[in-house]
């Protein structure tokens, strides 16, 4: 690593040369934002692990994990890239300096890199799982699939998943395919990659999501069911493993912990409310989750599935909804994988960006640096895709590489990167200068804030460790 103080000028000087691109909006940045937290996280993860862990109690931990920690510690994150005004890396450098502190702090930042990396690397993999069933609804597989309806119905659409799965072929080549339409749209840049590609998709996905809960709700004969499952607790059920899974899961979510928000924050024009954009990207975020949740789980009980059916819930169960739909849902269908993918590239170009714009401030060109980082967690990726079939039984920690890597970041990664940047903002930097960033004045909402993001969230990450390892 270099000399910080001798690098400044240096640094800055690379920084002008390139740093000209901002959100063109406040609604831009909101909507860029929950492109990134609103992914497969909601609608492929969010499900399966409420169903892994028993339903209610586990939701009910998830929302309070989002309302008391995330916000405060997306709040915390904006603010720091805002006022570093550089990649997360950059900023990190930027402000312990400016607040004379120890530049180690910066690792906070590399944290985030890393993680990023290995996060998209199986993220691609579900994303490419997203694009392969897009294909499938449009070639009208899911129809024929539950054709008589009936018996077999669950099990056919049951042997497509399985059938993917164990095609190394398929899996790699549709993960290559994933992260190419990623690398492309970073490459695009700021305005006319990550913000075009917001823009379109997250309402259409919000309407679609509607119209199947309504499906779920008329024709399922189980909506009620589902809705217990969901939302009526029973604690006795409840572990700290789950506890840290709701924990690590609202980090995902809502893309914290990996420096993501800081870099997002850092094209964020001043006076815009940081305190309020957080606010609605968590609802938002948290509202996709829940009606994800919603249309999928009367499904299971209808179809005698298994909410705990792990990663292949959301694919085994929605295609049975599309097949059973007038002309095999083929329409329907797609336009839902769809939405998905595209959820899921604002979501992946996110995971991206910081450490394009970190190489960007070494004055590497956008393109080059979109692919050079790109090709590199492709092939991470291959690992993931192989750990469904030809590498099954290659085992890390008693998990295949998939799990440890999900399990690795999510749960540990996360919450660790989210706890060094709420103490960062709640004790390395000072009560002047997240005042001024947060422009909430020295009232009520700064004081609660200022509490939650010293006090409440380091300990809460720590306890849930600490609970975990004992
Ligand atoms: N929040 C994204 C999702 O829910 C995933 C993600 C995680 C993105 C971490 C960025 C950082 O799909």
């Amino acid at each position: 690593m270099q000399q910080p103080i001798a690098a400044a000028p240096d640094e800055a000087a690379a920084n002008a040369a390139f740093r000209h691109e901002y959100w063109s909006s406040r609604l831009a940045f909101v909507l860029a934002a929950s492109g990134s937290a609103v992914g497969l996280g909601n609608v492929w993860k969010f499900p399966y692990i409420t169903g892994e862990h028993g339903g209610g109690a586990f939701v009910l931990v998830y929302l309070a994990c989002i309302a008391v920690i995330g916000v405060p510690v997306m709040m915390a994150e904006v603010l720091i890239g805002r006022r570093g005004g550089e990649s997360p890396v950059g900023s990190m450098r930027h402000l312990a300096h400016q607040e004379r502190r120890t530049q180690l702090w910066q690792a906070a930042g590399w944290f985030g890199v890393v993680g990023s990396f290995l996060i998209l690397s199986f993220y691609s993999v579900i994303g490419g799982w997203a694009l392969a069933y897009a294909w499938f609804a449009l070639s009208g597989t899911f129809g024929s699939a539950t054709g008589g309806g009936g018996e077999g119905t669950a099990a056919n659409i049951k042997a497509i998943f399985d059938g993917l799965l164990a095609d190394p072929g398929a899996l790699v080549g549709w993960h290559t395919a994933f992260m190419a339409l990623t690398i492309g749209i970073v490459a695009g840049g700021v305005k006319g990659g990550l913000e075009r590609a917001a823009t379109l998709m997250m309402p259409g996905l919000f309407l679609l999501l509607l119209f199947l809960v309504g499906y779920a709700a008329v024709t399922t004969g189980s909506f009620g069911r589902g809705l217990a499952f969901m939302f009526s607790p029973d604690f006795s059920e409840l572990t700290w493993d789950a506890v840290l899974v709701a924990l690590g899961h609202a980090f995902f979510s809502l893309s914290l912990g990996m420096g993501i928000m800081a870099a997002y924050g850092s094209y964020l024009p001043r006076h815009i409310s940081i305190g309020q954009a957080a606010i609605v990207i968590s609802a938002l975020d948290t509202a996709v989750a829940l009606l994800a949740g919603i249309c999928i789980f009367p499904i299971v009980f209808a179809f005698g599935l298994e909410p705990g059916a792990g990663p292949g819930l959301v694919f085994v169960t929605l295609p049975i909804a599309f097949g059973e739909m007038p002309g095999g849902g083929v329409i329907v269908g797609t336009i839902f994988f769809l939405f998905i993918i595209f959820a899921a590239l604002t979501s992946s170009i996110s995971l991206l960006e910081p450490t394009v714009e970190l190489l960007q401030q070494r004055r590497v060109r956008r393109g080059v640096a979109a692919v050079a980082a790109g090709v590199v967690i492709w092939a991470l990726g291959i690992a993931s895709a192989l750990s469904f079939n030809a590498w099954s039984d290659i085992p890390v920690f008693g998990k295949s590489i998939f799990d440890a890597l999900d399990f690795l970041t999510a749960n540990i990664m996360l919450p660790l990167g989210a706890l060094l940047l709420a103490v960062f903002a709640g004790w390395a930097m000072s009560r002047r200068s997240t005042a001024e960033e947060l422009e909430l004045g020295e009232g009520l909402p700064y004081r609660l804030w200022r509490f939650m993001i010293r006090y409440v969230s380091p300990v809460a990450i720590l306890l849930v460790f600490i609970y975990n390892l004992a």
